[in-house]
């Protein structure tokens, strides 16, 4: 997907008032988009990515998650591991932000709808919300999959502790093939080590 200047500018000025709204349901998540954004961007340009697709990737990665302004509170700031049924519920934000997303109505917009709707997609089909696996999967979303899944173990959590640099890497190449776009992962690896979202730098 690819998003021309004047149309990322429109999009990105429409869509920030989103953020901040989310900003204010669940702070933690608005900072883990900015995060996941600068993330992506570098991965993005590793990768060889064109000037409008770095814009839509920018669109796409600030609100991946913006589906969660529609998830209940006692989900959403639940400080503890969910059962079936929340996550189930927790599961619907990739739709909830597609939906939101595509309401824009800009142009340009139903493709970042789209890699919103799957950016919990696995490589190896077992993700949702429609197990697509490999290429299928927008290059986008697997893209956001490897940005939102280091800086998720990153930070701490009511639920879980951050963790370490070594330690993440160790995680996420061990999903790489099921969860993870294996030439992905690699470019990330690269970027990671000088990258200022790099864990526990100090
Ligand atoms: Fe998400």
């Amino acid at each position: 997907m690819e998003l021309e200047d004047s149309i990322f500018n429109a999009l990105h000025m429409y869509t920030k008032v989103l953020s901040v709204a989310l900003g204010y349901r669940d702070l933690l998540t608005r900072l883990h988009s900015e995060r996941v954004q600068g993330i992506c961007r570098e991965i993005g340009m590793r990768c060889g990515l064109s000037n409008n697709e770095l814009n839509a990737l920018h669109i796409a990665s600030s609100f991946h998650d913006i589906g969660k302004i529609g998830i209940p509170d006692h989900i959403l700031q639940k400080p503890a591991q969910f059962d079936d049924g929340e996550w189930e519920t927790m599961r619907r934000h990739a739709e909830i932000g597609e939906k939101i997303m595509a309401a824009t109505e800009l142009r340009g917009s139903q493709q970042a709808a789209q890699v919103i709707r799957h950016h919990h997609e696995h490589y190896n089909g077992q993700g949702y919300p429609d197990g697509l696996s490999g290429e299928d999967i927008p290059i986008c979303a697997r893209i956001i999959s490897v940005a939102d899944s280091y800086d998720a173990m990153a930070v701490t959590r009511s639920y879980h502790h951050a963790r370490r640099h070594p330690e993440i890497m160790a995680v996420l190449h061990q999903e790489t093939g099921e969860k993870h776009d294996p030439e992905i992962m690699a470019f990330f690896s690269e970027i990671i080590e000088s990258s200022q979202y790099k864990a526990n730098r100090a």
